[in-house]
């Protein structure tokens, strides 16, 4: 019987065949933008079933026509990311902002009405609030918190519940690290949905990365990454991917491939290798994180942290939700400065490892301001509601010796 190998001890060769490259153990980067048909014939039969004119036949492969259609860095890459997430099939972009507007524009057309959890990043409110609905797409939130029956009560009080074609959530949430229930927001989905009309659960999983939280085991249908963040994980990309069931990839690589927002091999190539230690990594961020939120925890200049690791078994709803969808408490902390903007800009500027900058999920450690940065753009009164105020500070811990991190913060806290 053949060994069902876990995820990362498959990084470093699923999918590649050495004898096709020279036996060049790693890929090599297909820096290519077309390929050469051995016939005629044989380009006519790539072209058929890459456009969906035909079905494979028994054993056929999908051959490789042009870089915007497919490429074998490309195609690895999609395939070593579906062993995270066990799913049928990816899709890799060129950013995960590209991941995530071309899931919305494929599942969205003019008239349909999109659900989507609130707080989430600064990039993806901007696109739903300011641009899907210059094409006439209608748009409802929810927050965290809500229970199944109030946000039923707020798709049916759009008047446009038929029309609800997609639920969009991020979880744990930029920059609240707020949990929003996948299971929950599956039944909702699910009550809409009816023989007509399937209304779909896209989850960005972003924040807690393919290692931590598997959306699609908790009825998600397409899970979606800014592969920037951990996933690339060394600050020297900007990617994104898409997974979810054959039928609803396809799809998405259809409008992919007439958008041309797929991912480089260059790219590609680059996140290959940042997976084979995307593990490593990960159970590093994790373990540097729970210890920098017990510092946080109980330093005198912090008024609160927002980490899933602080919350507790008597708040049993959203412990609840944790233990169904996370594998840990993840890398990334949001505190609460006692002061202003004024004192957090004073620890962030006295901050000499931890890098000022956003992003997230990187090997160093990365320290921002959401309200005037990454969520700059969010409306006020949202931001309000969302506690994202000018004294929070969202850091995302890297794998430096824990130690150090904590000495950073420390010292820079005694300068605010
Ligand atoms: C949760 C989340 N989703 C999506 C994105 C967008 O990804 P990208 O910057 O790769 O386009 C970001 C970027 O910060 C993010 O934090």
């Amino acid at each position: 019987m053949p060994v069902k190998r876990k995820p990362e001890s498959q990084m470093m060769s699923y999918g590649y065949k050495p004898e096709l490259s020279e036996g060049s153990i790693k890929c090599p980067i297909f820096q290519t933008s077309t390929f050469v048909f051995k016939t005629a014939e044989e380009g006519k039969a790539f072209f058929e079933v890459a456009y969906g004119l035909r079905e494979k036949n028994a054993g056929e492969e999908t051959g490789l026509i042009y870089s915007r259609i497919n490429n074998p860095d490309i195609e690895i890459l999609e395939n070593r990311l579906t062993l995270w997430d066990e799913a049928e099939a990816c899709a890799v972009f060129e950013s995960g902002m590209s991941a995530i507007t071309t899931v919305l524009l494929e599942f969205l057309k003019p008239g349909d009405l999109l659900l989507f959890s609130n707080p989430i990043y600064g990039g993806s409110d901007h696109f739903i609030n300011k641009i899907l609905t210059k094409f006439n797409i209608q748009i409802a939130s929810f927050k965290v918190g809500q229970t199944i029956d109030e946000i039923i009560q707020v798709v049916e009080a759009t008047g446009m519940a038929d029309k609800l074609a997609m639920i969009y959530i991020e979880t744990p949430a930029n920059p609240t690290n707020d949990l929003i229930d996948i299971e929950g927001s599956k039944k909702v989905a699910k009550h809409f949905s009816n023989t007509g009309k399937e209304v779909y659960l896209a989850v960005d999983n972003t924040y807690m990365g393919p290692v931590w939280q598997h959306p699609l085991k908790n009825g998600a249908d397409l899970v979606l990454y800014s592969a920037t963040k951990y996933i690339g994980g060394h600050s020297d990309v900007i990617a994104g991917a898409c997974l979810g069931s054959n039928e609803l990839i396809k799809r998405v690589k259809t409008l992919r491939t007439f958008l041309g927002n797929m991912a480089s091999p260059n790219t590609a190539w680059l996140l290959m290798r940042s997976l084979e230690t995307l593990k490593l990594r990960m159970d590093k961020h994790a373990e540097n994180a729970a210890k920098v939120a017990a510092f946080l925890n109980t330093h005198p200049k912090i008024e609160k942290v927002y980490y899933p690791g602080n919350i507790k078994e008597t708040d049993a709803e959203k412990y609840a939700i944790k233990k169904r969808q996370c594998l840990t408490d993840g890398g990334m902390i949001s505190f609460d400065i006692k002061g202003k903007e004024k004192e957090a800009f004073a620890f962030l500027n006295h901050l000499q490892l931890i890098k000022l900058a956003v992003s997230l999920g990187s090997t160093e450690s990365l320290a921002q301001h959401p309200a005037t940065m990454t969520h700059a753009d969010v409306d006020p009164e949202s931001k309000k509601e969302f506690s994202i105020t000018e004294k929070m500070i969202r850091l995302s811990v890297g794998v430096e010796n824990a130690d150090d991190i904590i000495y950073d913060i420390e010292q820079a806290l005694e300068n605010c």
